[in-house]
């Protein structure tokens, strides 16, 4: 029963829309060649500027696109518009099929009852009971603690050449810290990582049939070891986020177990998937920029506003999407009950209405943080303060304590369309070898 569940989930969610996808790439759509060529993948830079050149809401046979700042902005911040599809607003057969499919044992971070697509009143209460940890003042107060890891984690490359650092450093900083933030054992580390990785292109469409079982079973294995950690902490409580979540089910608040399920891993899993692009991308844009960094040295001041930039100049998360609750108007287009706009973040970074000389990186830029990389309104990114912590902290180390670092032949971007950074960075340390 679980295989014919996946099999329908896959179609529904991956297999008609892949099939839309690859009809309207034939027919020039900007969104479906975005989703399927990789050249567009590699680099998504000048698709977003054909978006731009045709306006700045471009109906497709998807949806509406936009790469325009305000229209983006607007969107997100608009009550007329949802995080997730609104199944009553469906045909009655295909929420009914899709009802039917979904599979407690396999939510993912875009599956209901998450985060990241619920809307009030159930979003209010579940984004109340988690906040307080990461407002920035709370999140201030761990920037010794995020110093002491990354210092740490750098004293294993000395006397080393060469190093991989994603693997070595831009994974391990945020996720030793958001497994400290949420009580997990040092041991479960790897395991949670290797389950983020498989489990990334989660957020992709049209993924293939062997695709979407590998992020099946990442999703199901970390959903798994997530009840494992949660029954554990109902036990042995501790003072961490999550032992406080378990609590609630004392205190009348209670979360039922998919709702805590589902809070508890978004919060674990968008708490390092993201983080590591930050730094692997801020890693090569300031190697790349060799006079960026130079300004840096000069003036460190300008860190926090560097990690901005970066954020502006790659977006972690590329894009995002909404759906229209009722027939609506966007910049002068009617949108229906049930439509889709895609808000290209990534292409917002670089509207050159808000940002002048968009495509330049500049560190001292002065409104570097008006970008939308940690989107908008009601879903805007929760961990934003530790996000910007983490990148502070973890660039600012690396290049003060590798101050002759260089890029190594065989970095490899990573091949998700939402999520845009590094897999595997190699570099020169500037050490010799010890030994
Ligand atoms: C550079 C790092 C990060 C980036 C670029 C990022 C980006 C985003 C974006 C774009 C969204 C909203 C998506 C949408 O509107 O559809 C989001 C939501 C969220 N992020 Fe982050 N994020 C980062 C780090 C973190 C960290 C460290 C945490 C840890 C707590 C976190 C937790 C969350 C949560 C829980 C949500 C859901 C919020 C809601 O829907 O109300 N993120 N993030």
């Amino acid at each position: 029963m679980s295989s014919l569940r996946s099999r329908v989930r896959w179609g529904v969610q991956h297999g008609v829309v892949g099939l839309a996808i690859r009809r309207a790439a034939r027919h020039g759509d900007l969104q479906a060649r975005f989703v399927i060529d990789p050249q567009h993948r590699a680099d998504p830079y000048p698709l977003y500027e054909q978006v731009r050149a045709r306006g700045s809401l471009v109906p497709g046979r998807l949806g509406h696109l936009t790469v325009d700042h305000g229209v983006v902005t607007e969107v997100l911040r608009s009550d007329d518009f949802r995080a997730g599809p609104d199944e009553d607003a469906m045909p009655k057969v295909l929420g009914a099929v899709m009802r039917w499919a979904r599979d407690p044992q396999a939510l993912g971070p875009i599956d209901p009852p998450s985060l990241l697509v619920v809307e009030p009143p159930d979003h209010t209460k579940y984004r109340r009971l988690v906040s307080r940890v990461f407002t920035a003042r709370a999140v201030e107060a761990l920037r010794g603690r995020v110093q002491v890891i990354a210092d740490e984690l750098l004293d294993r490359l000395e006397g080393q050449p060469r190093a991989e650092l994603v693997e070595a450093y831009c994974s391990q900083l945020p996720v030793t810290v958001i497994t400290e933030i949420l009580g997990v054992r040092p041991e479960d580390r790897e395991k949670v990582l290797g389950f983020g990785r498989d489990g990334a292109p989660s957020l992709d469409v049209g993924l293939t049939w062997q695709e979407f079982r590998k992020v099946d079973d990442a999703v199901r294995g970390f959903q798994g070891w997530l009840g494992g950690h949660l029954d554990r902490l109902r036990s042995e409580p501790g003072d961490d986020l999550l032992s406080q979540l378990v609590r609630l089910e004392d205190e009348g608040q209670r979360l039922d177990d998919t709702e805590l399920r589902a809070v508890a891993g978004l919060v674990l899993a968008a708490g390092f998937e993201t983080t590591v692009n930050l730094l692997g991308s801020g890693i090569v844009l300031l190697l790349e920029h060799p006079d960026e960094l130079a300004r840096l040295r000069e003036d460190p001041s300008l860190w926090a506003n560097a990690v901005d930039e970066v954020l502006r100049y790659e977006s972690p998360v590329q894009l995002t999407a909404r759906f229209a609750v009722r027939d609506t108007e966007l910049a002068g287009r009617r949108v229906s009950r049930g439509g889709l706009v895609v808000t290209m973040l990534g292409g917002a970074n670089r509207d050159p209405h808000v940002f002048p000389d968009p495509s330049r990186f500049d560190v001292g830029r002065a409104n570097s943080r008006d970008h939308l990389s940690f989107s908008g309104g009601r879903h805007f990114c929760l961990g934003a303060a530790l996000a910007r912590l983490e990148g502070e902290v973890g660039l600012r180390t690396l290049f003060d304590r590798f101050p002759d670092l260089s890029l190594a032949p065989g970095g490899r971007r990573t091949r998700t369309r939402v999520l845009r950074g590094w897999e595997h960075l190699p570099v020169s340390t500037g050490r010799v070898a010890v030994g």
